[in-house]
Parts: C-alpha cells; sequence; structure tokens
C-alpha cells in the first residue's frame, strides 16, 4: 500500500485573532491502513529518522513512531508542497517534544499524537503554539481518564449533554494536551491542570479554558469512539475548513455533542458542528 496515495488528506485551518491571522493543517492517519510489511518507510523516513526507527523492537511503536511521522510530514508537505519527506526532518526533544527542522521562511512546529487505532499531528506556525491529543473514550479507558479530572470538571461537561465516558476523555485529552503545549508533558501533578469554563463552542465540539494558564484554551470534538482535544491560545480563534476536523478520509464527522449516554450506551450525537 502506498501510504503517501491513501491519506493525502490533510485538513487546513485558519488561527484568527484581532492582530494576527495564521493557518495550519491537522492529519490523521487510521493504524488499519498501515502497512504490515512497511515497505513505505524509506519514502518518508529522514534518515536520522530512519536509524531510530531501525534500532526500534516493539512492533506497536515503530508504528506509532512512523504513523505520527507520516501525519506530521503530510501536513507539513501542505505548508510546503516543495519539500520531499525525507528531507523533512521531524527531531525528538530532549523532553521527546517532536522539533521540525525546516527552512521555511515560516517557523513552522509540529504536535503529533497517536491511540489505539489512530495518529494524527498538526502543524502550526511558531506564533501560534498549539498541541493535540487524541484518545479512544470506551468505557473501561474513560474510568481511568475519569479520575484525573475533579468532580466540578465532569460536572460541567456532564451539564452540557456529554456522558459520563465522554467527560472523562475530554477532560483528560484537554489536560494531556495542555501538558504537551507546555513541553513538561504529564510529569506534573494533573491538578496543575485544572479546567473551568468549559462550554460547548459556537463553532463545534466543547471549548473551556484552565485555572492556571490563563493564556491557553482547549477545543474539543468527539468523533464517534475518539476525542480530540486541541490546546491554543485563548483569543485565537480555530476555524477548520470544510467542516473538519474529520478522523478518516470518508465518513466520520465531528459532532457537537455527543449522547447524553455512556460510550457503552450508544454513540449517536445530539447536534453535528
Ligand atoms: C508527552 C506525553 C503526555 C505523551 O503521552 P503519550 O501517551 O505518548 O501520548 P501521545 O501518543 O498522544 O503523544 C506522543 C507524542 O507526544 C509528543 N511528545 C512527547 N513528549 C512530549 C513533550 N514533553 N512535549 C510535547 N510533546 C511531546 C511526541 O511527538 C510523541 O510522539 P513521537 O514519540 O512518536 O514523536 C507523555 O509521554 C509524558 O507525559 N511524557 C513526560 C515527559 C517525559 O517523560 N519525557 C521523557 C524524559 S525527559
Amino acid at each position: 500500500m502506498d501510504l503517501k496515495k491513501t491519506y493525502p488528506i490533510a485538513q487546513h485551518f485558519s488561527l484568527e485573532r484581532k492582530e494576527l491571522s495564521d493557518e495550519g493543517w491537522f492529519t490523521c492517519l487510521g493504524i488499519n491502513g498501515f502497512d504490515s510489511n512497511e515497505s513505505q518507510w524509506t519514502q518518508w523516513l529522514h534518515p536520522e529518522e530512519a536509524t531510530y526507527y531501525q534500532s526500534l523492537s516493539a512492533q506497536n511503536r515503530k508504528q506509532s513512531f512512523l504513523l505520527g511521522r507520516v501525519c506530521a510530514k503530510n501536513a507539513y508537505l501542505n505548508a510546503n508542497p516543495q519539500e520531499s519527506p525525507p528531507n523533512v526532518h521531524i527531531q525528538t526533544g530532549i523532553f521527546k517534544d517532536p522539533i521540525l527542522q525546516n527552512q521555511s521562511t515560516t517557523q513552522w512546529q509540529v504536535g503529533i499524537t497517536h491511540s489505539k487505532s489512530i495518529a494524527a499531528a498538526l502543524v502550526f506556525p511558531a506564533t501560534h503554539p498549539m498541541a493535540l491529543d487524541i484518545e479512544e473514550w470506551d468505557t473501561k479507558r474513560a474510568t481511568t481518564m475519569r479520575t484525573q479530572c475533579h468532580t466540578e470538571e465532569l460536572h460541567c461537561l456532564e451539564k452540557i449533554g456529554l456522558g459520563s465516558a465522554a467527560s472523562g476523555a475530554v477532560g483528560w485529552t484537554a489536560k494531556e494536551a495542555i501538558s504537551k503545549a507546555l513541553r513538561t508533558g504529564m510529569t506534573c501533578p494533573f491538578k496543575l491542570f485544572g479546567l473551568k469554563s468549559i462550554e460547548a463552542h459556537p463553532d463545534g465540539g466543547i471549548t473551556g479554558l484552565f485555572i492556571n494558564f490563563c493564556q491557553y484554551q482547549f477545543r474539543s470534538w468527539i468523533i464517534e469512539d475518539k476525542v480530540l482535544s486541541i490546546v491554543l491560545p485563548k483569543r485565537t480563534r480555530l476555524i477548520f475548513s470544510k467542516n473538519g476536523p474529520k478522523l478518516t478520509n470518508t465518513a466520520s464527522k465531528a459532532h457537537g455533542l455527543p449522547s447524553v449516554h455512556d460510550a457503552s450506551h450508544s454513540h449517536s450525537p445530539v447536534s453535528g458542528s
């Protein structure tokens, strides 16, 4: 399978604020579409990435590393179509954060996430720090994710129509995403990433702020069995072109809010984006 041919779709978004407008791209790739003989990796990986990739022994880590890089490069090539994937180097920083080395006049940065069934990436200008996280919101995982949310946060999420599992996943992914934007990862106590002002967003999905990191907001979307959360500067409006974000090339759509039931009961949304 040719990953290049199968997954070329990067979703464009605008970043609008009073003093500055920017843009970026979001790309995702289902793990089911991954070719187990991995014949494509030389087409995608920079020599230094390839050395790391070949050193990995765990198959699922090889898969997540490759798919994350493919997503990020796919998104980056929209900003720089003259580049070829193996020339684009996404280094691993000392805190394990992805560092995009690029020659472009715009300083592009990258964020990467993988879940059980999907990898995704954001490419955004350095003027607008951003990060993302995706998780499946099955009942079992949600139980763990809920343990990292304050009762008040869960209550707010449930009040705007989310079921118990989706609430836990939104709370968790928003916190993991801010931890990536700050580059600390989840080495900080989760309490530091507390959420406030949670509400349905007029453009679709859910939005909220952070108690301690007042420069940032999060946006979250329930998309079938997954939650996508993106963290970005508070006063910037994130506008996906073409009714995004979408997590597959075909049917999947981002919904405003999920059913009030748990993931175990129903996935049907109560409103579209
Ligand atoms: C960052 C963290 C939350 C990601 O968790 P995860 O379960 O791997 O979640 P995801 O799949 O959504 O994200 C993985 C991606 O996050 C990115 N990432 C890793 N560490 C990061 C950090 N400190 N800041 C920003 N992004 C980071 C990477 O791109 C990684 O993908 P890659 O390794 O294929 O490049 C988690 O790894 C963490 O808390 N790390 C703590 C920091 C740490 O231990 N660093 C290592 C020692 S310094």
